[in-house]
């Protein structure tokens, strides 16, 4: 497809998340000529930088994390950026004070209504609002002009509709690009090819044949220098209202009639929908959290290097969360979906596995049941666990072995990361893999209840030490029934 001329302006366009994943990002956009020559990057920050110094600071910040092969291709790269200082934070906070950057914004966009124009807001969701406002106010806002907000949307239903409205005063909803960026991690999108361009799952996919869900989302890294998000986070804001409910959405949605982008968000919207209601008391059955205490040399929460001490709320915080979640339609009705996702973890693993049911009549003595494991992390891969005969002249002896699909080794393509395709998703106007309102707000809608049944508890959360499984509890979660976690053997 044709790239059109872009400016891409960049709220927090110095942060972390631009200096690691976007920058990079557009560097390989730009590489694979998905970037029109014309397109600029414009970085809007406090940092009183002049575009030389922010080249600068990417030459020295963001080139070892991209290839080395093409010194020139780095340096047209360069080239496309710019940066704008405003003290957006005094702004946003109700400052009046007149900001020079916005003018100095509307200067370098003036003339250049023609193009395609993208607000990326890598910044705090209470300045999404303002900046929209700002944006509006200093005339910036084009037909062709759309807005992409960065997670979290909210911390609860009530602030994510008022961000929702903030928004929505100023651009259309087909203007808004909500970003999961677990949306575009090639494993999930594979999913949907897996599920719905191959005969033999969809018929076994449900009640009848699968016993059980896990979605699992685990880090070994812990929350150092984030305390003052994190304290107000937790992992059930941080990871479970997005990611690990994008990927149970994607598991478990209906096929969609077309590929096409409000079929698909059609379907998660009802699987959200359909989730059973988790409150009060229920929360204590069906929810686990935990924190991560210090152990192996590692820091425990309270005691990880942030940019803030910690108070009483960081000892309420939870760094580990499982579920068990349900969906009440007919394809799940009864089918636990077990979801879970904790920090300072011994292993980074993302994954769903699916686990079937045993046979309805076993002949052979000793077998397990089937189970399919959709590995996001960290090598893609899929894998499918089935029966076999271990050779032998003796008795029949069984085995699980797997029928392995490795990516890496079956795709010799470099296989692009999350925000390489939603950047060309934003650049070429397609939201499939974006959040719509009522997704959002029905995701919301869900853990609501679950939030204020932890936050009136008198309980704290479980600790854990570093680097180990997790707390008891979420073992507990699925030993009552028989079921235990999938572990990597
Ligand atoms: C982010 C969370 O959205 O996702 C982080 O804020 C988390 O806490 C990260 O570490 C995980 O992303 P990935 O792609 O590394 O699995």
């Amino acid at each position: 497809a044709t790239a059109y001329a872009a400016d891409l302006v960049v709220f927090g366009g110095t942060g972390d998340l631009s200096m690691r994943k976007l920058l990079p990002a557009l560097y390989h956009c730009d590489r694979d000529g998905r970037l029109s020559p014309e397109t600029r990057i414009i970085a809007m920050s406090r940092g009183g930088l002049t575009d030389d110094d922010f080249r600068g600071k990417v030459d020295a910040g963001v080139r070892r994390q991209v290839p080395a092969d093409d010194p020139d291709g780095w340096r047209r790269f360069l080239g496309r950026l710019h940066h704008v200082s405003v003290d957006v934070g005094r702004r946003a906070g109700g400052d009046d004070t007149d900001l020079p950057g916005w003018s100095a914004l509307a200067a370098l966009l003036a003339g250049q209504e023609e193009r395609d124009r993208v607000f990326y807001l890598a910044s705090p969701p209470r300045t999404f609002g303002p900046f929209c406002r700002e944006l509006a106010a200093a005339g910036l806002v084009t037909p062709r002009s759309r807005v992409v907000l960065e997670k979290p949307l909210g911390h609860d239903l009530v602030s994510a509709r008022r961000i929702n409205d903030e928004v929505g005063a100023i651009f259309d909803e087909r203007q808004i690009f909500r970003i999961d960026h677990y949306l575009g991690k090639e494993t999930v999108q594979n999913l949907l090819v897996l599920r719905f361009a191959n005969a033999f799952l969809e018929p076994i996919w449900n009640s009848l044949w699968i016993d059980h869900v896990q979605i699992t989302v685990a880090e070994t890294v812990g929350t150092p220098g984030r305390r003052g998000y994190y304290d107000h986070a937790g992992a059930l804001r941080d990871m479970v209202q997005n990611h690990l409910l994008q990927l149970l959405c994607m598991t478990a949605m209906e096929p969609p009639a077309r590929n096409d982008r409000e079929a698909i968000r059609d379907e998660k919207v009802k699987v959200l929908q359909s989730l059973l209601p988790i409150t009060g008391t229920e929360a204590d059955r069906f929810t686990v959290r935990g924190q991560y205490t210090e152990a192996a040399g590692m820091p425990g929460y309270l005691h990880e290097p942030g940019s803030t001490p910690p108070t009483e709320a960081s000892r309420r915080v939870e760094t580990f969360a499982a579920i068990r979640a349900e969906i009440r339609n007919w394809r799940w009705a009864g089918v636990p979906f077990y979801l879970r996702t904790g920090k300072r973890l011994p292993r980074r693993t993302s994954e769903i596995v699916v686990q079937f049911k045993d046979v309805p009549h076993s002949i052979f003595p000793g077998g397990t049941p089937n189970r399919l494991v959709l590995r996001l992390q960290p090598e893609e891969g899929i894998e499918l666990h089935i029966m076999a005969k271990e050779p032998g002249a003796g008795e029949v002896a069984l085995k699980p072995v797997p029928l392995s699909l490795s990516f890496g080794e079956t795709f010799t393509a470099r296989v692009p990361e999350a925000y390489e395709r939603l950047l060309t998703d934003v650049l070429a106007a397609n939201p499939t893999l974006f959040m719509r309102r009522d997704e959002v707000e029905a995701a919301w809608r869900w853990i609501d209840p679950i939030l204020a049944a932890w936050e009136s508890s008198a309980d704290l959360p479980e600790p854990y030490p570093a680097g180990s499984t997790g707390p008891a509890g979420a073992h507990e979660l699925l030993g009552r029934s028989g079921r235990a976690w999938h572990e990597e053997e």
